[in-house]
């Protein structure tokens, strides 16, 4: 079942995070000259055009990406995902969102290699086709969970493995449980972020336990809610969780989410959480 078309959600809410979350840790990988590999289990399309029939139907990006696109009072931190944006748009108009592949070309250097899996055959083929020219990248329509198995550890002995499923089948929430435990016993110093939807609190609550009842330690857990937990509206809040995360992004992210829910929630609903799940 291949249902789920990320151009439906494209610049939400939950991308803003997840993205500005994911740049921030390229960002501070790049701190070292040494290359690093960027694998994207789970990578939809790559590019997605605001205006189209499937963004348009949800109108998600809406109360996303515009509200922070129209700000000027942008914090520091926020400029690797910013600028990421804003080369994929000419001036002052929001026209493109660059999904998680494009916000790793942007970010990247020429030594850096990046491995992408998507399955859904459209978006693999879009994708492809935006990768077509870089020689520092591999795309293929492959289960992203196996390319754990398969590329980890990296030959170049640096990694961020981002992983971002849609979570449309249930066995997601244990799948990418197995997969980080899977990675980390492979490649214990890797940087992992894994992106989950609060839909249920429950299912959620059961993923963490999961992955506290592993042996990993090191994991950062941070969460933007822009409505109080409910079981009858849909996606409340949404979260990552990152293994080995770089030492700064604790203190970025204390200092990024109150001002994202301040903009993205301006009710004042919701909350933010920047945890250590498990500590070092
Ligand atoms: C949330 S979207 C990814 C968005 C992307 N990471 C971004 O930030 O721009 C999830 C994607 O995973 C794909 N997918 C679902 N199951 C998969 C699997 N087992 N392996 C690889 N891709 C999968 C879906 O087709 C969908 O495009």
């Amino acid at each position: 079942m291949l249902s789920y078309r990320h151009s439906f959600h494209a610049g939400n809410h939950a991308d803003v995070l997840k993205h500005i979350v994911q740049a921030l840790i390229i960002d501070s990988l790049k701190g070292k000259e040494k290359p690093f590999l960027y694998l994207d289990t789970h990578a939809g399309a790559g590019r997605y055009r605001l205006g189209n029939e499937h963004a348009e139907r949800t109108g998600e990006y809406l109360s996303g990406v515009v509200q922070i696109w129209q700000r000027r009072d942008l914090p520091v931190d926020l400029a690797p995902y910013m600028n990421a944006v804003r080369a994929f748009n000419q001036g002052d108009t929001l026209r493109y969102y660059p999904g998680s592949p494009l916000i790793a070309r942007y970010l990247l250097r020429e030594h850096d290699k990046i491995q992408l899996t998507e399955l859904h055959p459209r978006d693999y083929l879009l994708l492809s086709r935006e990768f077509s020219k870089d020689s520092r990248a591999r795309v293929q329509r492959a289960d992203g969970y196996q390319q754990i198995k398969s590329q980890l550890p990296p030959l170049l002995r640096r990694g961020f493995i981002f992983i971002d499923p849609p979570y449309e089948i249930k066995t997601d929430y244990q799948r990418v449980v197995e997969a980080i435990s899977e990675g980390h016993k492979r490649f214990a110093t890797g940087t992992y972020a894994l992106w989950y939807p609060v839909v249920l609190r429950q299912k959620i609550k059961r993923m963490l336990k999961e992955l506290e009842a592993t042996t990993i330690r090191n994991i950062l857990q941070l969460e933007l809610a822009l409505r109080p937990d409910s079981d009858r509206s849909g996606m409340t809040a949404s979260g990552m969780i990152v293994v080995n995360p770089p030492w700064k992004l604790e203190q970025q992210m204390n200092h990024l989410l109150p001002w994202l829910h301040k903009v993205l929630a301006p009710s004042g609903n919701g909350h933010t959480l920047v945890k250590w799940l498990v500590p070092e």
